[in-house]
């Protein structure tokens, strides 16, 4: 046979199949048009083959590769129609096909920071208690963070070595009484902030980050957080402050947890005391608290004859670390997703 009739045909052959494929309109259909081009015993590709034995020698190597050139285009045209019809009359994909059975890839979720969580935690625990929660600068003068909670300028905790002073009114080239600047080293700067714009009662809670230059060990940590909480109206007394601290305490731990005030000493709060919690066999020191000095209400304008109030402040990290048995609170700060992500 000549090598151009052979080659005539067989590009028909690979039209017609074509054409067939892709007019076929069920699996059944595509089924039968692919056992009549490429059936093994009379698919109309096995006669063509025939015809390749009857071509000229010399034509052979050239008419061979054209034959498997069309049988490729073929079943590249039969896998397409079959596509076509898998994929309910859509058009033939291009690349991977979409496999909705194959496992997807799980997006790898975050969450709250520990201290973030115990953070909101407290704010709803105390919100239940009638405390509503507000918020203070970092960056404080020393009249709200020391004069007006009762700490004079001669007193140790004013000590430049114990803060993170930012700048000084002299060195600052300001007037002498100018008040200088600083991280704040106690969030009880807040009480003062919210009974300067506000008259009695109040009922607050402020939570935040303060800073002393400590060195970092396993308790403590030159930034750290801490809870603040104040109560100010008519008649309040001691057994007001230790009633919602237990109550803090037992909603915070469990109902097994115990409290004890221990006297202490803050130049804001008359009587002081140092508040402890007790809870599966360990006390652990959670921070201090005690009833308003008349210093700090005649600082902020209130009528100590008229009014009483409470105050309180806790370290967040510490609640935090008991709850979870945390032994090194810096554990909290190195942004360690092994640890963080046990919360
Ligand atoms: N500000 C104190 C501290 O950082 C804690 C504190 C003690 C806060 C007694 C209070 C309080 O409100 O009444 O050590």
């Amino acid at each position: 046979m000549a090598l151009a009739q052979f080659l005539c045909e067989l590009d028909q052959l690979g039209r017609e199949a074509q054409a067939v494929f892709t007019a076929a309109s069920d699996i059944e259909a595509l089924e039968a048009a692919r056992i009549q081009f490429l059936g093994m015993k009379a698919g109309l590709l096995k006669a063509a083959q025939k015809g390749l034995g009857l071509v000229d020698k010399a034509d052979k190597p050239s008419a061979g590769q054209r034959f498997n050139q069309v049988k490729q285009q073929i079943e590249a045209d039969l896998q397409e129609a079959q596509a076509r019809l898998a994929g309910n009359g859509s058009a033939p994909v291009d690349g991977p096909r979409f496999d909705p059975t194959v496992p997807g890839e799980a997006p790898r979720l975050g969450h709250l920071h520990p201290i973030t969580q115990t953070i909101e935690e407290l704010k709803d625990l105390m919100g239940r208690l009638g405390f509503t929660a507000v918020e203070g600068p970092e960056v404080e003068d020393e009249w709200h963070n020391f004069e007006a909670l009762n700490i004079p300028l001669e007193h140790p905790a004013r000590n430049p070595l114990d803060n993170f002073y930012l700048a000084t009114a002299q060195r600052l080239g300001g007037a002498a009484d100018e008040k200088g600047l600083l991280l704040r080293s106690q969030t009880s700067t807040v009480q003062i902030r919210v009974m300067e714009t506000t008259p009695p009662p109040v009922r607050i809670i402020s939570l935040g980050r303060v800073y002393r230059p400590d060195d970092a060990d396993a308790t403590h940590y030159p930034m750290f957080h801490q809870i603040e909480g104040l109560l100010v109206d008519r008649g309040i007394t001691m057994a007001d402050l230790k009633s919602v601290l237990r109550l803090f305490a037992k909603s915070f731990f469990q109902d097994d947890v115990h409290i004890r005030f221990r006297p202490s000493f803050f130049p804001f709060t008359e009587p002081s005391v140092e508040v402890d919690m007790s809870w599966q066999g360990r006390w652990i020191e959670m921070g201090g608290a005690g009833m308003v000095d008349p210093n700090v209400f005649r600082a902020v304008g209130y009528d100590p004859e008229e009014f009483t109030g409470f105050a309180f402040g806790l370290g967040i990290e510490r609640v935090c670390a008991r709850r979870h048995n945390v032994t090194d609170i810096r554990e909290f700060y190195k942004n360690d997703v092994r640890f963080l992500q046990q919360f």
